[in-house]
């Protein structure tokens, strides 16, 4: 029987199936921590799952280390599942998940299609290795993924990814995502040029993007072509932004030089700037350069080639044909003092967006091309707190209306990523000092 307690508890009745006689438990979530207990109080950050026919029928937690199956009735299955995703790692990702292609690579990571196999939806699960994420023994991989994650929970807008999902594995960890089914700016561009008005709705998704992560306090720190992609085929006017994996709150203390050569904003290497959510409109700006001239603002034969140049701010200028009002909007973003740069705010405002995209900052959900909305709907408020146990993890939030679990069971995950995970590849261009 399932109880909606207040706004931040859970709890439902569940039972240990035994020959004589069940032994009946009892499920508490409050906070981010879950509790099953018959007097005794336990708490922990791993839960199981345990389908029939694709459906599920069990699950599964740690009770005195052992892994105990405790069975419930389907929809409170549904509705744990609902209250949990995103909130703790969901185990066992084979039960529902199974893997298709991939869709990409990382230096960190491999992203593959997967496929749900109690919705049929089908999504993308960022799948990082263990063992890349506990190579060094400080824990920093591991803080950052767990960074990622939190800050990714937050993040609703039509042009971000969504966070759908984490598992652990026995060898990896992986993020379930919203699928985008088009391909990276990267690739899409080298095929061809976009048009000004194209150009418009790439920038104006961003800037809207940016708006928000700004309300948030959120720093991306590593936009490039390479990490906007199309939620559509062809159709640059549903890019989105992917990739947490160097954001941080602007809160965070150390001024830390991060990103992709090429990219990087001025106040990353010199001191006397403030370091802020500024340093992703410098970013942007070097995307701008490049949709529209389809060459690099800052050139060099190799990755420490570029950033030298990036250092010294020796930008190219291949654009003498373009208008006044691009020029304009492209010099306030690339401003070297982020003092002068112009914000997300005032670049949306700028003549070269026309009327109709001004005023709408996107913060709803309005696209029509929203696939399908895979998760408890969280509005951002705060980071209170963020340590290396993800149970740890404090953050406020406000529930509002709860999609069908049909809508929210998003992804699950195999063991066999961890096979295929085995074979990725180094080479990614972003630095981390
Ligand atoms: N939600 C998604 N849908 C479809 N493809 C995706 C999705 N997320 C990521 N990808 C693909 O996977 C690639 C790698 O993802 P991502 O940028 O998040 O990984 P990364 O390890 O941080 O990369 P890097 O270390 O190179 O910055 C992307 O460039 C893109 O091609
Ligand atoms: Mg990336």
């Amino acid at each position: 029987m399932l109880q909606q307690m207040d706004q931040n508890s859970f709890q439902i009745h569940c039972q240990r199936k035994h020959f004589l006689k069940d032994k009946h438990y009892h499920l508490l979530i409050d906070d981010n921590r879950i509790q099953i207990s018959q007097s005794q109080q336990t708490f922990t950050k791993l839960m199981f799952w345990k389908t029939e026919q694709n459906q599920l029928i069990a699950f599964g937690m740690k009770y005195n280390k052992v892994l105990k199956w405790f069975h419930a009735e389907k929809n409170d299955l549904e509705a744990l599942y609902r209250e949990l995703h995103t909130r703790i790692f969901f185990g066992n990702i084979s039960a529902i998940y199974e893997s298709k292609e991939m869709l990409g690579a990382g230096a960190s990571c491999k992203v593959y299609k997967v496929f749900n196999k109690i919705t049929h939806y089908e999504f993308a699960s960022k799948c990082i290795r263990k063992d890349y994420i506990f190579k060094r023994e400080d824990k920093e991989r591991y803080n950052r993924l767990l960074q990622e994650i939190e800050l990714m929970r937050l993040i609703e807008h039509d042009s971000i990814v969504k966070m759908v999902d984490i598992y652990e594995g026995d060898k990896s960890y992986y993020i379930i995502m919203e699928l985008l089914k088009g391909e990276t700016l990267y690739s899409f561009i080298k095929k061809a040029q976009l048009n000004i008005s194209q150009i418009k709705a790439v920038m104006s998704r961003c800037l809207k993007a940016l708006c928000y992560l700004n309300f948030l306090n959120i720093i991306h720190r590593d936009l490039k072509l390479e990490n906007l992609v199309l939620l559509e085929a062809n159709n640059v006017e549903t890019v989105k932004i992917i990739d947490f994996g160097l954001a941080i709150p602007l809160s965070t203390p150390n001024r830390q030089l991060c990103g992709t050569p090429g990219y990087i904003a001025p106040e990353m290497f010199i001191d006397k700037y403030p370091y802020t959510t500024k340093v992703d409109m410098f970013s942007l700006g070097a995307i701008f350069y490049k949709l529209l001239s389809r060459r690099s603002l800052f050139s060099g034969n190799n990755s420490d080639e570029i950033l030298e140049n990036n250092k010294r701010f020796k930008c190219n200028n291949h654009l003498k044909c373009c208008s006044n009002e691009i020029l304009d909007l492209l010099k306030q973003m690339l401003q070297k003092d982020p003092n002068k740069r112009i914000s997300p705010e005032q670049a949306l405002l700028h003549p070269f967006f026309e009327e109709s995209i001004q005023g709408d900052l996107g913060v709803a959900d309005e696209s029509p091309h929203e696939v399908v909305r895979t998760f408890p709907h969280i509005k951002p408020m705060q980071i209170t707190n963020s340590n290396e146990n993800i149970a740890d993890i404090k953050i406020q939030v406000i529930r509002g209306s709860q999609p069908s679990f049909e809508q929210s069971l998003g992804s699950n995950y195999f063991p066999s990523f961890d096979e295929i995970n085995k074979k990725s590849r180094n080479g990614s261009d972003h630095i981390i000092e």
